[in-house]
């Protein structure tokens, strides 16, 4: 049965790595979803690994997860689900930006120990961290190349502006990607990165294509992708990873834990919308910036989760109490140098006191570092969500 997959995967559709000869899946595969190793639940393990498998047997080598994810839980996972196919996949992994020099010399050994491997394919700052050099990040990442620990470098949520700067740096050769997310909610990399990525022939990793399983959009908008769908015998979730996937060098990399939604995602790489379709599609799910009154916002403990320490005032905001890296503060002094950064996304209020129009769900230390770096003066470019209930 295996052998027979492998050969249906290795029709999959891969995508040439930025200018590199390397070709990966343009569908691949997040790693997160089983939780932390203290709290896991063997059960839930054991599919995460399965499923893992069974989309690498449908030609979806690309893994992507980081030493955060599930505090490493998530890297130890994809070890266990790559043992004795170390040579069939393409490891991405990232490393959290507040690690200097040292830490990220430190750092990849804890990924390849967890991974169980001597090398790493993709290694990724996760974040832009303006309190750290790019260039002190770029040297040890060159280093680890030397050392045959890492075979490519990339970034993951970068601007293009941070992401020229990076480049500059980095003399061994190209930095062959940028991980950003990009789903019909989130289409600001339209914008920017991925005209980017056109014209400098780097990949674009598409994250969150499912927009973390929040789907709730309007009834016409649902049918839309369902008629669509229909006439290619698929389903809606197909016709979003090809319409991701559309763009020249954007791949992408949804997360799920479940067998049947695997094999869609697997298929879906092969499957080609038409010109029309694709127009559709890009029309009718418009997010708009909007530039929104910073008091008119209001900050609250939405969705709350451990993993997401929330500051809903200003003064919280610049002590960090949480040590978040970048903090609020570094952040502004990066909108103090003209840094863009992505709008925020907005809800409608459940507030009744008329205080607030909108709650905040998604960007709060975007949110805090624009307020910092304008005292609270300047409107903020935002996108107004017709859904709730994101994480962040
Ligand atoms: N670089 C970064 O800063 C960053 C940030 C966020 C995410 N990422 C990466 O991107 C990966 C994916 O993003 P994500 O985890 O945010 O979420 P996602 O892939 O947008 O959405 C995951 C959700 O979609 C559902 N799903 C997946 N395939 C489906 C299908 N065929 N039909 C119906 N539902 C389906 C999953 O449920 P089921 O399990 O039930 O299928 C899950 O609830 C992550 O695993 C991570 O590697 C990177």
């Amino acid at each position: 049965m295996t052998a027979i997959l492998w050969l249906f995967g290795n029709r999959m559709l891969c995508k040439k790595l930025g200018s590199t000869s390397e070709k990966i899946s343009a569908v691949g595969q997040g790693t997160n979803g089983a939780g932390r190793r203290s709290t896991a639940i063997a059960e839930l393990v054991k599919r995460r690994i399965d499923v893992l498998k069974l989309g690498i047997d449908l030609g979806m080598s690309f893994l992507d997860t980081a030493e955060s994810y599930e505090e490493g839980h998530a890297e130890e996972i994809t070890g266990k689900a790559i043992k004795g196919m170390r040579d069939k996949v393409f490891i991405g992994t990232k490393f959290e930006p507040g690690h200097k020099f040292q830490g990220i010399i430190n750092a990849i050994e804890g990924s390849l120990r967890r991974l169980g491997t001597d090398y790493i394919d993709l290694y990724q700052v996760h974040w832009p961290n303006p309190a750290i050099p790019i260039s002190e990040t770029i040297l040890a990442m060159s280093k680890l190349i030397e050392q045959g620990k890492v075979r490519y470098i990339g970034m993951s949520n970068f601007t293009p502006n941070e992401f020229e700067i990076a480049q500059s740096y980095f003399k061994q050769g190209q930095i062959v990607s940028n991980q950003v997310e990009y789903n019909l909610y989130h289409r600001s990399a339209e914008a920017d990165i991925i005209p980017f990525s056109e014209r400098n022939n780097f990949t674009v990793i598409a994250y969150s294509p499912f927009n973390q399983g929040n789907f709730a959009m309007e009834d016409s908008k649902q049918r839309l992708l369902n008629s669509i769908a229909k006439r290619y015998e698929i389903n809606a979730y197909q016709v979003i990873l090809s319409w991701i996937i559309s763009r020249p060098t954007v791949i992408t990399i949804p997360m799920t834990m479940n067998a049947q939604h695997v094999r869609e995602n697997a298929a879906a790489a092969d499957i080609k919308l038409l010109e029309e379709d694709i127009q559709t599609i890009n029309k009718t799910f418009i997010s708009e910036c909007q530039l929104i009154e910073t008091d008119r916002i209001r900050v609250i403990n939405y969705d709350i989760d451990e993993t997401h320490p929330i500051y809903t005032t200003l003064k919280e905001a610049i002590e960090n109490k949480f040590n978040i890296k970048p903090s609020p503060v570094d952040l502004a002094a990066e909108i103090n140098m003209e840094t863009i950064l992505k709008p925020v996304e907005l809800i409608e209020t459940s507030d009744k006191s008329g205080q607030y129009d909108y709650d905040l769900v998604h960007g709060r230390i975007r949110f805090w570092a624009w307020v910092i770096a304008y005292n609270g003066n300047k409107r903020i470019p935002a996108i107004i969500l017709d859904y709730t209930g994101r994480a962040d």
